[in-house]
């Protein structure tokens, strides 16, 4: 397969992208803005909007009395409206929609807007709601063998706690949604989302029309990491009941601090572990508690939930494992998607409690690491087994190809040199599962046309948000097609063309369509060349499309593809072609929480060295040296961006992203002043990403694995750099495992006594 720049590079440089605030208004158009809670929690006693409706230029101000279907915008359970009605549980919830004939007008109208709340109690952490008893929905567990028998024989026991934050997914491309009235009370929303068909579905939902009334398309998104995937939807569906009753186009972008104050962030989670080993430092069991802070809705909370549970015990093989998690109700924005999707979040626990027991027994965490590595056949604790594992292949590459013991030497005789700079390093393994752990959700379509010149347009339900899927179905199209790259256009996600369409999430986007793609372009193959072996008289089976030519045996023929269409169109052979994919094999019980959830596992293992300066607390990454399981690569740049992208969005989790709410539930990290994100001085120095050599797997796009959101957890590998170094300034430093691991709390951990 030929590899290919991204194709949205050109565009990208030039400026000439179209986002959704791109787009040409027309003259009509009215812009909206929320307005939304300004207290966490309480009872709405009243709600005057007077003052602001007499606004010159205000057009109308919306509440959920306009609603005219359901004012429930809930994914999976039905628990989030989309304006408060008498009772407000988070800071920033929306209460109203005001559409004005500018934004500025509307922004003024904003402040005119008085409110009364009587206000509540206030949750703000995942441990007091599970004391309140306050839930989501009710607790998951998955376990294997049986830990209670197993920790009576285990030589080695330690309990201990563990807390991740959550983290902004600041995109650059904030939230938003121009939405245009079509004929017969149809209207078309041009939006900024992973989830085209959320979008309509709940549209539809709330307007009280049928879903064909809808239409939403998508060109591409400035960036979404899971944040778009539900959470995309209220400000696209405000814009639709705007329309619906004023008939005119009505446009919302939101600016970066409501975007920041009214959007869900990755959830913060606090666990609990307990960790078992025998002499020969083999975990035999492992549980774990994770206590997820959800936030005041359900959103996708319920499924990331999952995830965690999925990814508890990492690459490792533990006999003996219980884990459960709990989905806690809080009064902070609605908590959602963002890559990893909770398997992150799980891994940090593991590789806690790993440090934990190797500091426990005073060994060094890889021997612990090493000595668990998932292999062939070994059994996950949802009952999936594992194949075509890569843990053990990716680990022992990387400590050859980057000469761990070598690195391992330099550290040490560094950290014997200086006094006040300490280096530390760490191995972090990855085994990601890759599939929709919600089975149902796996499967996309794709539809083909060959215009009668040639050139071909593909529509797939895959959204474009920098990941460059729409490069990689491009290929796909053109491999299998026998053409060249520029016959082929990449059309906007659109539910007219490609409908009942799974988010673009789940690292999942380019198996799923990549795969209906694959069938379409197959179908008219088989077409085409049934066309051609009668135009040159020869056997079918000798027929090939290569190069933009009919080849024969292998070998050039005279007859082109532009030739071979304009006979094609003579003949009447149907020239386009929609294309169904469904994964095979999976499959999951949650009666039993047992199943084979994941079409496959992405390996891998990041070796990464640190130096903490010992005076200040701050820290530098010197390298991230990764072996990386990418299948067979169908577009290596592409992958080794995401890797990279991957990385530095882990290590800003685990080092420096700090969300604050107040305890009164307001956000205090409300800007980039206060929020910080990696830039170039706090990624790491050097990056070196190496494939791992292997046959690939059927179940991935030409072999070519899931690469999205895998790489994200090396990131992981960080925090444990940093402990260690630290460890080697202060012996007295008691290991805590509370992410993320900033300057500040470095600097006390150096001086803890
Ligand atoms: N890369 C870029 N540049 N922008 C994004 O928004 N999202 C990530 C990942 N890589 C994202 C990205 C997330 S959360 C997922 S699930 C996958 O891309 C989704 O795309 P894929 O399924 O095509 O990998
Ligand atoms: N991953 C990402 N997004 C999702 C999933 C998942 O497993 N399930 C539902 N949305
Ligand atoms: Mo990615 S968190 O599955 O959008």
């Amino acid at each position: 397969m030929k590899t290919m720049h991204n194709i949205d590079s050109y565009t990208h440089v030039r400026g000439e992208s179209l986002f959704v605030d791109d787009i040409i208004t027309r003259q009509d158009t009215l812009f909206g803005l929320v307005f939304d809670a300004p207290k966490a929690h309480g009872k709405i006693k009243s709600v005057n909007y007077r003052k602001a409706e007499a606004l010159e230029g205000i057009v109308k101000i919306f509440t959920y009395e306009d609603i005219i279907g359901e004012n429930q915008i809930g994914g999976i359970l039905p628990d989030e409206p989309l304006w408060a009605e008498d009772e407000v549980h988070f800071w920033g919830q929306p209460i109203a929609f005001i559409v004005a004939e500018s934004e500025t007008i509307a922004k003024k109208a904003r402040q005119l807007i008085d409110i009364e709340i009587e206000e509540l109690p206030v949750i703000t952490t995942a441990k007091e709601a599970k004391t309140k008893g306050s839930f989501i929905n009710a607790p998951r567990s998955f376990s294997l063998g049986n830990t209670e028998e197993a920790f009576n024989n285990c030589d080695y026991m330690l309990e201990g706690e563990t807390f991740s934050n959550g983290q902004e997914h600041l995109y650059l491309e904030t939230q938003g949604c121009y939405a245009i009235p079509q004929e017969n009370g149809s209207i078309k929303l041009i939006s900024s989302t992973q989830g085209p068909t959320a979008i309509q579905k709940i549209a539809a939902r709330v307007l009280g029309v049928p879903m064909h009334k809808i239409e939403v398309d998508v060109t591409r998104l400035g960036g979404g990491f899971g944040g778009k995937e539900d959470q995309a939807t209220p400000w696209a569906v405000m814009t639709a009941v705007a329309v619906q009753h004023l008939g005119k186009p009505v446009k919302y972008i939101l600016n970066r601090h409501d975007d920041l104050r009214m959007t869900g962030k990755r959830h913060p989670y606090s666990s609990f572990f307990k960790i078992g080993l025998n002499k020969e430092l083999k975990i035999i069991a492992f549980e774990a508690e994770f206590l997820q802070n959800s936030g005041a809705a359900a959103d996708l909370s319920p499924a990331i939930a999952e995830r965690t549970l999925f990814h508890a015990t990492n690459s490792y093989f533990v006999p003996n494992v219980k884990t459960s998690v709990y989905s806690c109700k809080t009064n902070l924005p609605p908590n959602t998607a963002f890559r990893g999707f909770g398997g992150p979040q799980g891994m940090f626990v593991i590789e806690s409690a790993i440090a934990a027991a190797a500091d426990h027994i005073g060994v060094d965490k890889r021997l612990i690491q090493e000595a668990n590595l998932l292999a062939e056949n070994d059994e996950f604790s949802y009952g999936q087994i594992a194949t075509q594992v890569e843990a053990e292949s990716t680990w022992f590459s990387a400590k050859n190809t980057f000469k761990l013991e070598t690195l391992e030497q330099e550290i040490i005789a560094f950290n014997e040199n200086n006094e006040l700079f300490k280096k530390g390093i760490s191995l972090m393994p990855i085994a990601f599962g890759i599939s929709f752990t919600n089975t149902p959700m796996n499967h996309a379509r794709a539809l083909v046309h060959i215009y009668q010149d040639g050139s071909v347009g593909v529509s797939t339900g895959a959204v474009e948000m920098g990941q460059s899927v729409n490069t990689k179905m491009l290929q796909v199209a053109q491999d299998i097609l026998g053409i060249s790259a520029a016959k082929v256009k990449l059309e906007t996600t659109n539910t007219t063309r490609v409908a009942n369409t799974s988010p673009s999430a789940a690292s999942s986007t380019a198996d799923l369509n990549g795969k209906a793609v694959q069938m379409a372009c197959n179908a008219l193959l088989d077409r085409l060349t049934k066309v051609a072996a009668e135009m040159i008289e020869e056997d079918v089976t000798t027929i090939t499309i290569q190069n933009d030519r009919v080849h024969i045996h292998g070998k050039e023929s005279k007859l082109s593809w532009e030739d071979l269409i304009a006979q094609a169109m003579l003949e009447r052979v149907a020239l386009s072609e929609n294309a169904h994919y469904a994964t095979p094999i999976i499959n999951f019980d949650k009666t039993k929480e047992k199943g084979h959830p994941f079409a496959y596992h992405v390996y891998g293992t990041a070796i990464t060295t640190v130096t903490v300066d010992c005076m200040r607390g701050i820290y530098e990454i010197d390298a991230v040296k990764i072996v990386h399981d990418f299948g067979k690569s169908m577009n290596i740049g592409i992958d080794l961006g995401q890797v990279e992208g991957a990385l530095a969005q882990g290590i800003g989790w685990m080092t420096l992203e700090e969300i604050a709410y107040g305890n009164d539930g307001r956000l205090l990290s409300n800007a980039l002043s206060t929020y910080k994100v990696p830039d170039i001085f706090s990624a790491p120095r050097m990056i070196e990403t190496v494939p791992l050599e292997t046959a690939g797997n059927d179940m991935a796009i030409f072999k070519s694995k899931a690469v999205g959101e895998p790489p994200l957890m090396y990131g992981i590998g960080t925090y444990f750099a940093i402990q260690q170094a630290v460890k080697a300034f202060n012996k007295k430093y008691k290991l805590k495992f509370h992410a993320p691991f900033t300057p500040e709390k470095v600097l006390m951990a150096l001086y803890e006594k």
